[in-house]
């Protein structure tokens, strides 16, 4: 027996199907009311509203938890690597040997690009934030490789056009790099792995061979691992109304590398670094910016806090906070920046305004202090986001597509002008 909920609106009652999902929860499917009772709902931010059903990421916000296809993340971040997790992401499975071995030399041997490339990334000034190139480079891909524009095209092609993103990526994102230092371009070197790949075309010089270090090359690849996919966020919701019209998978993932550029989003890595730096610049006083962020007649947020879903802490956060540790004791690297974040940390989680609201450290809190002991520029830091949640883009569009969803077409409450009749300009 279906279970239902039942609304009342005015003298009429309506019943609703209730679905459940695999862990549980609980929604009310309203597909059918508006043309049961000509009524619709409104939920700004769709803070309370699914746009779909998916198999590919859960997450717990109450209890912390976040899964790919099943395997949770403390798991895959420690024993797994990037493109095994992208697969998995991707295809929904953990590879065999032998498929991950494919996808792997499948990947290698497209990571170059088409040279002309190189002339739309001469347009771009120096002072061109590379995010704002990515978005564009990506959708240049659709200029290269025409079929990609078709996204009913076989099985096959789809899959062609899914291996050569994951593997231009890397070379577009440091390329994009290379243009805002205005320092000649890296070609990759497929030898290496993916993640070495991707540091050697961002630091390796012509003039030497490149000597990839492996402790940053691993703690790379691990917070790309964390990074790979967060269910209907922001970026993946954008990735995925932009698919629904038809439009390409390189058109859709360039809009979703635009969402993620949004300091709410994957820019709050950039501005929580930016932010750490201010602190530090005006004395280090971690008390006064906490005051300033519960302050609502200012506008300062502590970046880096709070979460939509993510209420207690956000997993991915604590993960990432131990590697910079780990990764900034290996690298013999003492940063007074990593220290103000974990006294930064330990203040407010002390203050009600941020128990309250369930403000703790997000993805974004730690993962700019690990990025700038690898040697990355801040305002590469959400371009390293865009690198891991590609995968999770593709899989959200790919099981878009799959599932045949509709254009995506909110309604809205009209609260404009009623009729009225046009008045001429020498009567206004
Ligand atoms: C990511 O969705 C995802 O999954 C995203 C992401 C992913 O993997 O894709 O996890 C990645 O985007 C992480 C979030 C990075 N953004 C930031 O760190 C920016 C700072 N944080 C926020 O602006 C905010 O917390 C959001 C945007 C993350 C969430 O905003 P919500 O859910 O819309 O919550 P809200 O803005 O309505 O805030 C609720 C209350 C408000 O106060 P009251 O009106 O209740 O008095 O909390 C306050 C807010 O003023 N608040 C903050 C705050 N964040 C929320 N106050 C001070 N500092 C903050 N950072």
């Amino acid at each position: 027996m279906e279970k239902t909920a039942k609304l009342k609106i005015n003298d009429s009652m309506y019943e609703l199907p209730i679905l459940e999902g695999t862990e549980g929860e609980i929604g009310v499917d309203i597909s059918s009311l508006r043309a049961q009772s000509g009524v619709i709902t409104l939920d700004k931010g769709f803070k309370n509203t699914g746009s779909t059903k998916s198999a590919i990421t859960f997450l717990n916000g109450e209890e912390g938890i976040l899964r790919y296809r099943g395997y949770s993340i403390e798991e895959l971040s420690s024993k797994s690597s990037f493109l095994e997790v992208a697969f998995l992401l991707i295809y929904g499975e953990l590879p065999t040997k032998e498929e991950l071995s494919e996808f792997t030399n499948e990947i290698s041997s497209h990571t170059l690009v088409h040279e002309d490339v190189k002339s739309i990334l001469d347009g771009f000034p120096s002072r061109a934030h590379p995010m704002g190139v990515l978005s564009s480079l990506v959708s240049s891909l659709t200029a290269f490789y025409p079929k990609s524009l078709d996204p009913n095209r076989s099985v096959e092609e789809i899959n062609g056009t899914i291996i050569r993103l994951i593997a231009k990526l890397p070379t577009l994102a440091a390329w994009s790099y290379k243009n805002r230092m205005r320092q000649p371009i890296m070609y990759p070197q497929n030898k290496l792995d993916y993640t070495s790949n991707f540091l050697h075309m961002m630091f390796g010089l012509p003039t030497s061979d490149s000597e990839v270090n492996p402790i940053i090359a691993k703690a790379l690849d691990q917070l790309l691992i964390l990074h790979a996919d967060h269910e209907q966020n922001c970026s993946a919701s954008t990735v995925r109304i932009v698919g629904s019209s038809h439009a390409s998978l390189y058109a859709s993932v360039s809009a979703g590398i635009a969402a993620l550029w949004g300091p709410l989003h994957g820019g709050a890595n950039q501005a929580v670094i930016e932010m750490l730096e201010n602190i530090r610049n005006q004395g280090g006083d971690v008390s006064k910016f906490v005051e300033k962020a519960k302050d609502k007649s200012d506008p300062f947020r502590l970046m880096g806090f709070g979460h939509r879903v993510y209420k207690n802490f956000d997993p991915r956060a604590k993960i990432i906070k131990k590697a910079a540790d780990d990764v900034l004791g290996q690298l013999g690297i003492n940063d007074p920046v990593l220290d103000l974040a974990m006294k930064l940390e330990e203040v407010a989680l002390k203050d009600e305004y941020f128990v309250q609201r369930g403000l703790y450290p997000n993805v974004d809190f730690y993962s700019g202090i690990i990025y700038r002991a690898l040697g990355i520029p801040t305002d590469m830091f959400t371009v390293m986001f865009a690198l891991g949640r590609l995968p999770g883009w593709i899989a959200q569009w790919k099981e878009m597509r799959e599932n045949k969803e509709p254009i995506g077409r909110p309604r809205q409450i009209y609260t404009g002008h009623r009729n009225r009749g046009y008045i001429d300009i020498s009567k206004r």
